[in-house]
């Protein structure tokens, strides 16, 4: 399997039937129907304005030669024919500015029903994969739903806008010119289709071929894409470790890679082109030669010439057209099977909503596994008292940060029942769950914007005084006022620009403003200052007032002030009791305890 194929699908690919993608589609192409008939109108008129414009021309070439004689001698029928070449022309003049107008309006009314389709199908495709579970999300690579998102509703609104509109206008505008060519010579129109069909024929060689090299430029293109965004992101262990040189060999092939796939398109662009063009001269050559062979005025001749090249091009664009159309057939059948995924973690029929929780919270006989059967809880069970803290003590793995996401239901257990209040979270609306439940998580994520932002999560309706109020209940006041912009002031891309102790603060005073009444939360230990620790421990202690605690704890002065303490080994709790009690059981936490923290 390539790279391609790697960041490009998703589990549960498949193929649709064209019939019901069709009808699929036609929920979207349904409400703009009108506009895309009112614009096709257009284009029939269009259509039969270029058809009739050679026409136009060839009056004037007819009366051409006796505009010579008026040079000559100035007679007034000579007059006469000047005349009608002068309104001839105004005529044609006419003609090109309301095809132009028509073009105009023809290609906005498509552009906006296209785009409206489009953004409806963004929105949706967006929302679905909010709606997902975190498990279902693990399964897809970013990079795939990125393109999702981006590049295959950019294909399907191609095939709206311009795609089968230009389509059928291509196909209507071969049809016509070819009865009007049989108007003028029907002899000439036959010889005529048979450069269409060597036409065709190349074109079709040359998709077949140019098909490959674009698939296999796209995948090199998405494998250099990867590898610039890991790479970037990776900058800094790059810098540290002296690795520039290997990362850009590693980069060179891929560059080398993808300047071979451009040349070889360009080769194959090269060879195509000048293969149509030496096509459509033999087309009008052999139109002049068999026309003078058959005595054609030489009005016919040049009406039969101009037919001639607005018959080439329809045939060229429709090849591509066709390519086109598969492209957005296959984004098409991608979007409807990412929105086919059924979201995992969803709201029961029944489901209540709950205004206040007392705070109470039991895992009754939890197995839960991230995948099949490779059981990463096993049979957890434990009660936890209203307004109790609780620390989860373990070694990496053991399972205490799934255990918290399995409360605020991140993922959905196997079996066993987890409850809050003795209610099954299951019969709990999500949405209700969440909003109660206050979660700060290991890694702090901050988005681009505002500090202000970042802490209100966009929510207007908290005043600054009570943000200010949020901010120094968790100690996050002080540095904030210290920043020259306070609330305002600039977050960059994942808060880069912050310590990793005062992302931590500033998620504290998110999750403090939402007013929770349990609290979640996952200690981080790494990279934190003293100064910013203190503020930390601090603002836990003053946070253990607001309701039920749930700590994955690291630190000494936590583990032991918590009134329960839950040791776990590899997803299994193993001891649960305080402090004093655990010690004495001379246990695990007992080893644990000796072996981490006696030194401190
Ligand atoms: N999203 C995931 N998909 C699959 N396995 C996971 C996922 N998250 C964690 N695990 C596995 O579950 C186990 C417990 O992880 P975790 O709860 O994060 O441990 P802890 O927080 O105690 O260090 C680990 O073996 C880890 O590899
Ligand atoms: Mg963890």
């Amino acid at each position: 399997m390539s790279v391609y194929d790697k960041t490009e699908s998703l589990k549960g690919d498949k193929k649709i039937p064209l019939p019901i993608l069709f009808k699929r589609l036609w929920y979207y192409i349904k409400p703009e129907i009108w506009w895309f008939v009112f614009a096709f109108l257009f284009i029939i008129v269009n259509v039969v304005i270029e058809a009739i414009m050679p026409q136009f021309i060839s009056m004037i070439v007819d009366k051409l030669e006796f505009v010579e004689d008026l040079i000559e001698t100035g007679d007034s029928a000579a007059v006469n024919n000047l005349y009608y070449i002068i309104i001839v022309a105004i005529g044609y003049l006419v003609l090109s500015v309301v095809s132009f107008i028509f073009y105009y309006i023809q290609g906005i009314i498509l552009q906006r029903s296209g785009q409206r389709i489009i953004y409806k199908l963004r929105m949706e495709v967006f929302e679905h994969i909010e709606s997902m579970s975190q498990n279902q999300l693990n399964d897809m690579p970013v990079g795939s739903l990125v393109t999702r998102v981006t590049n295959y509703t950019t294909s399907m609104s191609d095939l709206f806008t311009n795609v089968l509109v230009n389509l059928l206008k291509n196909i209507l505008m071969v049809v016509v010119v070819f009865i009007m060519m049989m108007i003028l010579s029907w002899y000439l129109a036959l010889v005529q289709v048979g450069f269409l069909a060597a036409v065709f024929l190349i074109s079709y060689i040359f998709r077949v071929i140019v098909y490959r090299i674009f698939k296999k430029e796209r995948q090199y293109v998405s494998e250099m894409n990867a590898f610039v965004n890991e790479n970037l992101s990776g900058m800094k262990i790059t810098q540290i470790f002296n690795q520039q040189k290997r990362k850009e060999n590693e980069f060179l092939v891929k560059n080398e890679n993808l300047r071979k796939t451009r040349y070889q398109v360009v080769l194959a662009f090269g060879l195509y082109r000048p293969l149509l063009t030496i096509l459509y001269y033999g087309a009008i050559v052999t139109t002049f030669v068999l026309g003078m062979q058959s005595e054609m005025t030489a009005a016919v001749a040049v009406a039969f010439y101009l037919y001639v090249s607005r018959f080439f091009n329809p045939v060229q664009s429709i090849a591509d057209q066709l390519n086109a159309i598969q492209k957005a057939n296959s984004a098409s059948e991608r979007l409807f099977n990412l929105l086919d995924i059924d979201p995992q973690v969803l709201d029961r029929p029944d489901a209540i909503e709950v205004d206040h929780f007392e705070g109470k919270i039991e895992f009754r006989n939890v197995w839960f596994a991230y995948e099949k059967d490779n059981w990463i809880l096993k049979d957890v069970s434990f009660v936890i008292q209203p307004k109790q803290t609780v620390a989860f003590v373990g070694a990496t793995g053991a399972g205490k940060t799934t255990i918290l996401g399995l409360i605020v239901r991140n993922f959905e257990i196997q079996k066993g029942q987890i409850l809050i209040d003795d209610i099954d979270i299951r019969d709990i609306k999500i949405k209700s769950l969440r909003k109660k439940i206050g979660q700060m998580l290991q890694d702090v994520f901050l988005f681009s914007g505002t500090m202000r932002n970042n802490i209100t999560l966009h929510d207007e309706s908290y005043t600054d005084e009570q943000v200010m109020q949020a901010c120094r209940y968790v100690n996050a006041d002080s540095f904030i006022n210290k920043s020259e912009k306070g609330l305002d002031e600039i977050v960059i891309e994942r808060g880069e620009n912050f310590s990793q102790g005062q992302r931590q603060l500033i998620s504290f005073a998110r999750t403090v403003l939402s007013e929770p009444q349990i609290l979640v939360l996952d200690e981080a230990t790494a990279n934190i200052d003293t100064e910013t620790e203190v503020l930390i421990q601090e603002s836990l202690e003053k946070m253990k007032n607001i309701g039920t605690m749930l700590i994955v704890a690291h630190r000494l002065s936590t583990i032991q002030k918590a009134d329960q303490i839950i040791v776990l080994q590899h997803g299994e709790v193993i001891e649960n009791g305080n402090h004093q009690s655990l010690l004495k059981q001379k246990g695990f936490y007992y080893k644990l305890y000796k072996l981490q923290f006696a030194d401190n």
